[in-house]
């Protein structure tokens, strides 16, 4: 959601926040604004749409000034106009405010301002914020107290950035639960925060991040921690593995097209140091539950949202597969609403890119309230996921995901989840010891099929060319390829707008068979597994109807070559691995047909990257 970024030092405010709001485009946005503070005033520009028209701004009317914070703006409350970007005002405009999250009481807080004669300006929650903070500031004379003040009459999720006129060189940030992140940066005689890492990777690699209901007073020399009732708070800076040329876009035309061609590098540090290949089995120091308590798991309740939540049903067929033990999927929006039953035996397992979805971090929070562990399967370093994992965090070390429609991480969380299952069948005794060992090689020989499956991006221009005007495309797959079908279609949908859906191959009959006509494209999952024969007459179905088959097929399959207008061809690998081949082509295919149609793949309309409201 929105994007946020601050700093505090000897340089000039403006240049810096422009650039780390640069590094936060992909979260996805509608408008942008900054606000600069010299020792006397504060300066706000604000403009709708792309950063470049904020930066042309910027130009136009020059801020300067040593200390500054900065937004990206995706509307919630309001439409997208100047008047309803970030930072706000309080009603003597001494006061900037910028917010990530939603104030859940702001119609009764307004109107309690509005009742003592406050004007908004806007139509936005935030703006309750900053008339709350200027009224406090009246009385407290500071700005932490006055923020403290505020602070305790929100309801909801809220990360909030501030700065006072009257307190040049310092900025106010503070957390209230899990609607977005603040991280901030250390650096020498310089302090940053921002609402992600890579905003600051290109200042300073030493970071701290807030935890729930904390607040720090930031200047040039260091920032205090408190919690919001003002205890004081010791944190020490971590350091962040992830340098600032993983976060650039280098030669590729997109973030997207870069993170595909990543993933033999991203699936190979995925890997490292997690098999140990004499002793033939799978190493996970991150996981906290010893042999006896992995044992003890009756279920594992997997909860994700979008792409994350495509992986975890990959993750049922496996785990169930390999470990014997009952697995359920949740979208994390749903299981957080439910009355569901976690018991005592139950592993909660999330799987998050960005480690900040609000909705999955619900999910977390409601095992801890039940006594239910949780283990993540997360990407984002030091992010809320992560530090709620108290059954551990398995890193995908993925590195920055930046193109809004996940890949690299997609394919890692399908082979994190995969570690697992290994992990958990071997200490439940659901594996023998040469089972696990061709296992273990297929997973080593895996980066090595993906790099290979990258150097054929003929085909999908080809593909591209003849398929980049329809209006509906299907996706089937059947059993551990199910799940890719669905991600093959939301990838096609989120980027190129073109309508498409996945359904599980045996489902075609009762209903979206009605779709296929000879102007719909079906993109059919056929490796040789144990339901290759069933594809086959699916694939049949769809001929009949005149559909255009695209084959995802294991290489060196002469019937589909025979048979099927186009054929992708995988290596072979174990079955319950061809998923992470297959996504290669749902991910190369639904790029090309994007690129083609001219849209903005990285960022796509009207999504975000990270989903930190509701
Ligand atoms: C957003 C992104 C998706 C992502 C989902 C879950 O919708 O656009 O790409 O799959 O959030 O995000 P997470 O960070 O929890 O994996």
């Amino acid at each position: 959601m929105c994007g946020i970024v601050g700093y505090v030092g000897p340089q000039q405010a403006a240049e810096v926040v422009l650039g780390g709001l640069s590094r936060l485009e992909y979260r996805g946005y509608d408008s942008a604004g900054i606000a600069v503070a010299d020792a006397t005033r504060i300066d706000v520009r604000r403009s709708v749409g792309k950063l470049a028209n904020l930066t042309a701004l910027v130009h136009r009317q020059p801020l300067a000034g040593t200390s500054g914070i900065g937004h990206t703006r995706w509307a919630t409350h309001g439409g997208v106009t100047e008047a309803n970007a970030h930072p706000h005002l309080d009603a003597r405009g001494e006061i900037v405010v910028i917010q990530n999250g939603i104030v859940e009481n702001y119609l009764a807080l307004k109107a309690g301002l509005q009742s003592r004669g406050h004007v908004f300006s806007s139509q936005t929650d935030t703006e309750v914020i900053a008339r709350l903070v200027g009224e406090a500031y009246e009385q407290t004379g500071t700005l932490e107290g006055a923020v403290r003040q505020a602070l305790t009459q929100l309801r909801g999720g809220n990360a909030v950035v501030v700065m006072a006129r009257r307190e040049p060189g310092r900025i106010v940030a503070a957390r209230l639960g899990n609607a977005g992140g603040v991280v901030i940066g250390v650096g020498a005689g310089e302090m940053f925060v921002a609402s992600d890492v890579p905003a600051i990777l290109d200042h300073t690699r030493r970071v701290m991040f807030l935890e729930d209901r904390e607040l720090a007073v930031i200047e040039a020399a260091g920032a205090r921690l408190t919690t919001i009732e003002g205890a004081p708070v010791t944190r020490q800076p971590m350091s962040i593995p992830w340098d600032p040329v993983s976060a650039e876009r280098g030669d590729f035309k997109h973030f997207m097209q870069k993170e595909i061609f990543e993933q033999p590098r991203a699936l190979t540090d995925v890997l490292r140091g997690r098999i140990d290949i004499d002793g033939g089995r799978i190493v996970l120091d991150e996981l906290t539950l010893d042999d006896d308590a992995l044992r003890r798991i009756e279920r594992v309740c997997i909860v994700g949202c979008g792409t994350a939540w495509h992986a975890g049903l990959v993750a049922r067929y496996v785990i169930e597969a390999l470990a014997r033990v009952r697995v359920d999927v949740e979208y994390g929006s749903e299981f957080r609403y439910r009355e569901a039953l976690l018991g005592a035996d139950t592993l909660m397992l999330v799987i998050t890119q960005s480690g900040e979805t609000v909705d999955t971090l619900a999910a977390m929070e409601a095992a801890r309230a039940a006594g239910v562990p949780s283990a993540a399967l997360v990407n984002a370093v030091g992010s809320q996921a992560a530090r709620l994992a108290d059954a551990g965090a398995i890193y995908l070390h993925a590195g920055p995901e930046i193109g809004v429609a996940s890949t690299k991480a997609f394919t890692t969380m399908l082979v994190a989840a995969y570690l697992l299952a290994l992990r958990l069948a071997a200490v439940r005794g659901t594996i023998g010891d040469i089972a696990m060992r061709q296992h273990i090689q297929a997973l080593i020989e895996l980066p090595g099929h993906v790099a290979r499956l990258l150097e054929t991006p003929q085909i999908y221009l080809d593909l591209a060319e003849r398929y980049h005007t329809v209006a509906s495309a299907l996706f089937l797959g059947r059993q551990v390829n199910y799940p890719i079908a669905l991600e093959g279609a939301l990838k096609l949908k989120e980027i190129s707008y073109i309508h498409a859906e996945g359904y599980p191959a045996g489902e075609l009959k009762h209903g979206p068979i009605a779709l296929i006509d000879r102007n719909v494209p079906v993109v059919c999952i056929a490796v040789r597994d144990a339901v290759y024969e069933k594809m086959l007459s699916n694939i049949e179905q769809v001929q009949a109807r005149g559909g255009h088959v695209i084959a995802i097929a294991t290489a060196g399959d002469d019937h589909l070559r025979r048979t099927v207008e186009h054929v992708i061809e995988l290596p072979e690998t174990l079955p319950l691995l061809t998923p992470v081949l297959a996504s290669i082509p749902m991910q190369l295919l639904a790029y090309a047909i994007a690129v083609r149609r001219g849209a903005d793949v990285d960022q796509p309309r009207n999504l975000a990257k990270s989903v930190t409201v509701e």
